[in-house]
């Protein structure tokens, strides 16, 4: 197994029958040894730094249904809030002072935050804080709207291909949605310019190996900067409420390995899998991500923003806890760098 890891790193790329092979012989030495290898590279790259972005959820009603998410739009087991211009303004403040640089907006699918609307908000972001990157999560739209977003200021855009496998993206989806349309919205926002993220749930339903080799590939073609995985959760308001969650030594696996294949990209150690594990945040780091994104939303908003169940917001996600962060961040040889951490070219 180590020459695979080693031919990994050396091409950054296997064949599918190789990811497999890789993917069913995860031992623990062989975990070790593709862990070490995927620090060693993040290190090469990013030394011990480790980038933070605010992250802001700006609204949690949704006019998608997501088979896996809680804040579909059929769930009415939630309440639904919209921060207003001003509430986003003053939590990108409240993170400046802390020292964030990168403000993520995330947001379910609303139709209430119009592309105009959306426009208005990042120019009155760009104007207080121009030397901050705005990174949208908003969903998929229209080429002409991902324009107008990237004209008025925006800089990356995360949307998961959450699975490059046709019928396993239908399984998770209604009919609406499709992995083609997903697809097309990825390669709209590269090609106007953003820098793209991207990335898949670990363990959601009805993916196997094979779905995730498929990720991989995917992944590969289309060489996104940001790159962030974690694993399924399973919500009691959502279709998949009785699923198991996702694989945490898989989601670990995945990390190093996209680490081999992506040396330069960014990989955030996520909130889903900072849930699934005590320290989930550290683990991830230790094993090739340079992310993380403590919340900046205001307390009734990180409340209700639940993609999952028991969602972590305690402790470490929360912004006002950066000091301690880093604090904990240096136990492991790591650091908090202050910067807008704009990806290597
Ligand atoms: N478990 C884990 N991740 C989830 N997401 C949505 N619902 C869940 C869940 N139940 C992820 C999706 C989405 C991102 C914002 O959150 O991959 O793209």
């Amino acid at each position: 197994m180590k020459t695979l890891i080693e031919k990994l790193e050396k091409n950054n790329i296997l064949s599918k029958e190789e990811f497999i092979t890789l993917l069913t012989n995860l031992n623990e030495s062989n975990l070790e040894y593709l862990r070490s290898k995927a620090r060693k590279i993040t290190d090469k790259h990013y030394k011990n730094n480790v980038y933070i972005r605010g992250l802001i959820e700006f609204t949690n009603y949704c006019k998608e249904d997501c088979y896996y998410c809680g804040i579909r739009q059929g769930n009415n087991n939630i309440t639904r809030f919209r921060l207003t211009e001003d509430e986003i303004l003053k939590a990108c403040r409240k993170g400046y002072k802390l020292g964030f640089r990168t403000f993520v907006l995330q947001g379910g699918e609303d139709l209430f935050f119009t592309t105009p609307k959306m426009v208005k908000i990042i120019q009155s972001i760009k104007k207080e804080f121009p030397k901050c990157a705005i990174t949208l999560s908003i969903g998929v739209r229209s080429f002409a709207e991902y324009q107008s977003l990237k004209n008025a200021g925006a800089d990356r855009f995360l949307l998961r291909h959450e699975t490059a496998n046709s019928e396993h993206f239908q399984k998770l989806h209604p009919q609406n949605q499709t992995f083609e349309k997903r697809k097309q919205a990825l390669l709209d926002l590269k090609k106007i310019g953003f820098t793209v993220g991207s990335g898949m749930m670990v363990g959601s339903p009805y993916q196997t190996i094979e779905e995730l080799v498929s990720d991989l590939i995917f992944l590969y073609e289309l060489k996104p900067k940001m790159i962030g995985i974690g694993p399924f959760i399973p919500h009691s308001s959502s279709i998949f409420k009785n699923e198991k969650i996702g694989s945490v030594k898989n989601t670990l696996a995945l990390i190093s390995i996209l680490r081999l294949m992506f040396p330069k990209a960014l990989i955030p150690a996520t909130t889903a899998l900072n849930t699934a594990i005590p320290n989930g945040r550290i683990k991830g780091l230790l094993h090739g991500a340079n992310v993380i994104m403590p919340n900046l939303s205001p307390d009734n908003a990180k409340t209700n923003y639940t993609l999952y169940d028991n969602k972590a917001i305690d402790g470490l996600e929360g912004a006002d806890l950066i000091k301690q962060l880093d604090d904990n961040l240096i136990k492991f040889g790591l650091k908090v760098k202050i910067s807008r951490g704009d990806p290597l070219e």
